[in-house]
């Protein structure tokens, strides 16, 4: 019993100080812009202030918005920006502590007990089974325990339950978690957090106050095209106008799924491999099941879209 004592106090959080990399930080707005675009991501509207403000109060960002419209990549761009290992929680229905969190292991604990299984008593034993060693570190541990500053992505958390959201919670405003049999662990390193989210569920009040927020909608026409443009480089400036064009017209219709970022980028790099250098009608009809994914939406775009085109 007082080892397990002890060891909670060694793991009290003023004795684990934080190791703030304040000099690895983003010095200003745009010089997380200008990096975020080195990265190969092109922030839009707000998202480079956020992200800023998130790396300087150190808070978690809650990216929520349409799918495909780059909400998992700004995690990535901004780890690479960063030099930062990219720790993912990819969320989903029935996640559990165990895999997000951490879960002790069972075999190795046994084996344990087998080895001391002659001299030695149960409570020496027990302490030394639920120490570190016999700890399986899943991302939500392993990012905070992680001994370099990572940026930790908890991607599609609309996904999870209630419950799983409450046991974030600590993590988030704290960035500490603690395990019954240890005590509290407090983090010896602090990361950047991104949550994302699509919007299927809505998401708790505790949850979005520990949060910065940030909505990512479909780019403005500029904006896309400069997108498309830079996964797409060899596609003529003419033709990527046409398709960003194109892609908005498509999305002012009603539709199931409105194409996204990520389908205007799968369109230009198929009409790049079709060596297609105009959008005519025949090509819209041709090419349109890669961006419109739905029947009946295939059928309102061919009819209002496809005859629009010349
Ligand atoms: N601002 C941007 N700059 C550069 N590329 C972008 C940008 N936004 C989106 N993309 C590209 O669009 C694609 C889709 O982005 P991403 O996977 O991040 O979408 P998402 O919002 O996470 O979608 P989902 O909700 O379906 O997971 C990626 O290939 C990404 O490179
Ligand atoms: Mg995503």
């Amino acid at each position: 019993m007082r080892r397990l004592r002890d060891r909670r106090m060694r793991r009290s959080p003023k004795q684990v100080p934080m190791i703030g990399l304040m000099d690895s930080l983003p010095q200003s707005v745009d010089a997380l812009a200008e990096g975020l675009r080195a990265a190969g991501y092109l922030p839009g509207g707000s998202t480079a202030l956020v992200a800023y403000l998130a790396t300087r109060l150190h808070k978690p960002v809650l990216v929520e918005g349409p799918a495909g419209v780059g909400k998992t990549e700004l995690a990535k761009a901004m780890a690479t920006y960063l030099g930062r290992e990219l720790v993912r929680l990819q969320c989903y229905e029935g996640l559990d502590e165990a895999k997000a969190l951490y879960e002790w292991n069972y075999r190795k604990q046994l084996l344990r007990i087998q080895a001391e299984a002659d001299g030695a008593g149960w409570a020496e034993v027990q302490d030394d089974i639920f120490g570190e060693e016999f700890l399986l570190a899943r991302p939500l541990l392993a990012a905070i325990s992680s001994p370099e500053p990572v940026v930790l992505l908890i991607d599609e958390i609309d996904k999870t339950d209630q419950e799983f959201e409450a046991m974030l919670l600590e993590l988030l405003s704290d960035f500490q978690i603690t395990i019954p049999e240890l005590g509290r662990i407090a983090a010896t390193s602090q990361p950047i957090v991104l949550l994302t989210s699509n919007n299927s569920r809505e998401l708790t009040e505790a949850l979005k106050r520990r949060c910065l927020y940030l909505w990512l909608d479909y780019p403005t026409l500029e904006h896309e095209l400069a997108i498309v443009r830079l996964h797409a480089p060899q596609l003529p400036e003419t033709v990527a106008r046409k398709l960003v064009e194109t892609v908005a017209m498509v999305r002012e219709l009603d539709l199931k799924k409105p194409p996204s970022i990520a389908e205007s980028i799968d369109w230009a790099r198929a009409l790049l491999l079709l060596g297609r250098s105009d959008i005519d009608a025949a090509t819209f009809t041709e090419t349109m099941s890669v961006i419109v994914k739905h029947r009946t939406d295939i059928e309102l775009v061919a009819e209002r879209v496809g005859l629009a085109l010349r």
